[in-house]
């Protein structure tokens, strides 16, 4: 952990103090103009347009690195001796751990959702898409730490970079037709062996880069082509899917219920079968 050196603070107290944290500030102008800013930190350090944006620093500076930050500011982050309050700033919220909160790094401050938007795919993992209405926690995929300093979270070796552990249920459903473990390779960002994309009976079984586009087009997980979704092998070669899949797709191949598209369940015929 990188802590300041309690002398550049002596020196750099001395300065005006001045705080006009604020969601709506973008640009110098809105800024006002008594007291002078003498900053400890540099102009634009509130700003978010602004390069010097404390979030920019952090991130690029400090390898995420905020622990630093109480050696001034106090280890509640209500300010120190600096007298600036991060928690009075009108950005950070104390009950929800301040600038530690979860959703500051993760997620959408207004809504308070943890919720990483560095990559799409998160999103389609976290809330469902078109095809299938499934979620998955950060804790299928992540060790989730208990709070932003829990040793098991930030890592100087990587900084910024997750660490991935697969221990999702649905991703290791098993079918007679199923090759090996589900499994992701950090060095290509790929995910390969997952139930859900195919490792399952006249399925795919497609490695998908989680950075990548267009992974989980028609046709990818099951089929033969993009857009055809009929599966090959043993599966009845007749392209009607509705009229044995029923209630699951309609005529157009539209999935007319997400709930139980890509579940673990296989429908057909009206029934829920998990021995195929
Ligand atoms: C060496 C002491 C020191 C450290 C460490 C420190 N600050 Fe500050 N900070 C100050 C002082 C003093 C002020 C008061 C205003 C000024 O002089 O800029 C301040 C003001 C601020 C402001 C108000 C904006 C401004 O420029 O007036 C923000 C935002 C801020 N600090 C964020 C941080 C963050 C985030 C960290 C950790 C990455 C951090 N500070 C670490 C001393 C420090
Ligand atoms: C100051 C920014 C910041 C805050 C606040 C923060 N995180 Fe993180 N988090 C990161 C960064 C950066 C990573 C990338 C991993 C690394 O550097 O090792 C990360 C990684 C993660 C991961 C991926 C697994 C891992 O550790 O690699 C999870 C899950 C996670 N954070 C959950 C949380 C939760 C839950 C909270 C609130 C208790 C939280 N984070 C608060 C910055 C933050
Ligand atoms: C379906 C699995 C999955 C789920 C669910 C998931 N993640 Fe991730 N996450 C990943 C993968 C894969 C990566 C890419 C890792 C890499 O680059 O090596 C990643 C990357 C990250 C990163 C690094 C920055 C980024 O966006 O690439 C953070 C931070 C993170 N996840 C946090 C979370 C948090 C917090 C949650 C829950 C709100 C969550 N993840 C849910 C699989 C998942
Ligand atoms: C004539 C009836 C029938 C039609 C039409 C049909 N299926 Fe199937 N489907 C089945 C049966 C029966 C199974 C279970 C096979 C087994 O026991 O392994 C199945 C299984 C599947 C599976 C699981 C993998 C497999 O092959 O076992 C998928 C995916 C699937 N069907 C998709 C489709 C799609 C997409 C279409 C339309 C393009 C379609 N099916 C049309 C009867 C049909
Ligand atoms: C992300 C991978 C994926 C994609 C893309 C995908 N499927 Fe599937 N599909 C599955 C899985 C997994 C199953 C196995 C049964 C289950 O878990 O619901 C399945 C099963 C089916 C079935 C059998 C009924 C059922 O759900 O049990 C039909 C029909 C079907 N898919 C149609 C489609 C159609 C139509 C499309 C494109 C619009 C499509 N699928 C795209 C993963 C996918």
């Amino acid at each position: 952990m990188k802590h300041f050196l309690k002398t550049t603070f002596a020196l750099l107290f001395a300065a005006v103090l001045f705080s006009a944290c604020s969601s709506e500030l973008n640009e110098g102008d809105d800024l006002p103009v008594a007291p002078v800013l003498m900053g400890a930190h540099g102009p634009g350090y509130v700003l978010f347009s602004s390069d010097n944006f404390h979030g920019n620093d952090i991130s690029r500076n400090l390898g995420w690195d905020i622990t630093g930050c109480q050696d001034c500011h106090g280890v509640d982050y209500n300010g120190g001796n600096t007298g600036q309050s991060c928690n009075a700033s009108g950005c950070h919220v104390v009950d929800d751990g301040g600038p530690e909160a979860c959703y500051v790094c993760h997620g959408d401050s207004q809504t308070k959702k943890d919720y990483p938007q560095w990559y799409t795919t998160h999103g389609k993992h976290l809330e469902g898409g078109l095809l299938s209405a499934v979620t998955i926690a950060c804790s299928d995929c992540h060790n989730l730490p208990v709070n932003y300093e829990d040793p098991i979270h930030l890592d100087a070796e990587t900084p910024g970079k997750a660490e991935v552990h697969f221990m999702n249920d649905l991703a290791a459903t098993v079918t007679k037709g199923r090759n090996g473990d589900a499994s992701f390779d950090a060095a290509t960002t790929t995910c390969s062996n997952v139930y859900c994309h195919g490792n399952f009976t006249n399925g795919n079984n497609v490695a998908v880069n989680w950075k990548g586009e267009n992974q989980a087009y028609c046709g990818s997980c099951h089929g033969q082509a993009e857009g055809n979704p009929l599966p090959g092998g043993s599966h009845p070669q007749v392209e009607n899917c509705s009229g044995c899949h029923t209630g699951i797709v309609n005529e157009q191949r539209r999935i007319i219920d997400r709930s139980r598209h890509a579940n673990g369940v296989l429908n057909v015929f009206g029934n829920e079968r998990t021995d195929w």
